[in-house]
């Protein structure tokens, strides 16, 4: 319980100080008694711009510090929140010798470029998120560890990046430029349930057949793209958003929700046996 709420504390203040004034997750911080997270190293070294609670020595929380450039990582850090500075690199030698490394959180940063062997090391690491950074290609040797990866709004990702780890589970590639995906693109991603590539330049020509016709996908968002008819899908898939396309005409599957408004369908193009399938279909927007 506590972990957890040591992880989401770090997310949480970067939400608190989007939405409100920059400095109130501070002081509700040490309203509750935390202000002994201030400049305390009695959990080990920690860099003077960072914070490094005694009480959760694993985790170091940089976020939100007009940082310009990656601090040193104590070995010992397992979580660190990067997010939002001005951070433009991530040198190779970025992470040192901090090979425990689970969740690295480099969001809302100016990232443009990333050493080559950047994140190689980092043989634990779960989650990494990129997204809101000026990448234009996707870091090369993600370790083969990484479940969950975030690169939506970067600045160029033409196309659906090759060599991305087999274990993701989770695929987050929005408001990019993305105009195809590679031939069996899923068929090496067996953990693969949520992809999102919504806000992207995909056309139905970039999406060979069967592309997304796998069954362990759960939720596809394809919205505000460039299609014209809707790809083949699994049955099994659950949610599938296709709203702000250019889809037209009659279909015949409906699935537990999809999301279609924007398009060039009217309610007499669904299925006549759309009533039917009511009672799985939660919610049909279109
Ligand atoms: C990293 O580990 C090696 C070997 O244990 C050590 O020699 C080196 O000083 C460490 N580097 C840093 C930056 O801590
Ligand atoms: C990053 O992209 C933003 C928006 O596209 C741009 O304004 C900014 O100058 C870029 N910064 C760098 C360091 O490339
Ligand atoms: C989708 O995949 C299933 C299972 O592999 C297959 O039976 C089915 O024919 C495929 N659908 C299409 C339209 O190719």
């Amino acid at each position: 319980m506590r972990l957890i709420a040591f992880l989401l504390l770090g997310l949480l203040k970067f939400s608190l100080a989007q939405d409100r004034d920059p400095f109130q997750w501070l002081s509700s911080l040490h309203s509750r008694g935390y202000a002994s997270l201030q400049a305390d190293n009695t959990g080990g070294e920690c860099p003077e711009e960072c914070d490094c609670p005694p009480t959760f020595p694993i985790a170091m929380y940089c976020d939100n510090r007009n940082m310009k450039q990656m601090p040193y990582i104590p070995s010992r850090m397992k979580y660190v929140y990067l997010q939002h500075n001005q951070i433009t690199s991530v040198p190779d030698n970025a992470f040192g010798n901090a090979s425990n490394l689970v969740w690295v959180m480099l969001h809302e940063n100016h990232i443009n470029s990333v050493g080559k062997q950047a994140f190689a090391k980092l043989v634990n690491l779960d989650r990494l998120y990129l997204n809101n950074n000026n990448l234009t290609e996707v870091p090369s040797d993600l370790p083969r560890s990484l479940r969950d990866l975030r690169l939506n709004h970067n600045t160029i990702l033409k196309k659906v990046p090759n060599g991305l780890p087999e274990m993701l589970h989770q695929l987050y590639l929005e408001s990019n430029s993305i105009e195809a995906v590679p031939e069996n693109f899923l068929s090496q991603f067996t953990n693969l349930q949520y992809i999102r590539i919504s806000h992207n330049d995909l056309t139905n020509k970039g999406i060979p057949q069967n592309t997304f016709n796998n069954s362990g996908l759960v939720e596809l968002d394809l919205s505000f793209n460039k299609l014209v008819s809707i790809p083949v899908v699994s049955t099994n898939l659950q949610h599938l958003y296709l709203q702000a396309n250019q889809i037209k005409g009659t279909f015949t599957f409906i699935y537990f929700f999809l999301r279609l408004e924007g398009n060039e369908i009217s309610a007499g193009d669904m299925p006549s046996e759309a009533a039917l399938c009511l009672r799985l279909a939660t919610d049909i927007a279109v």
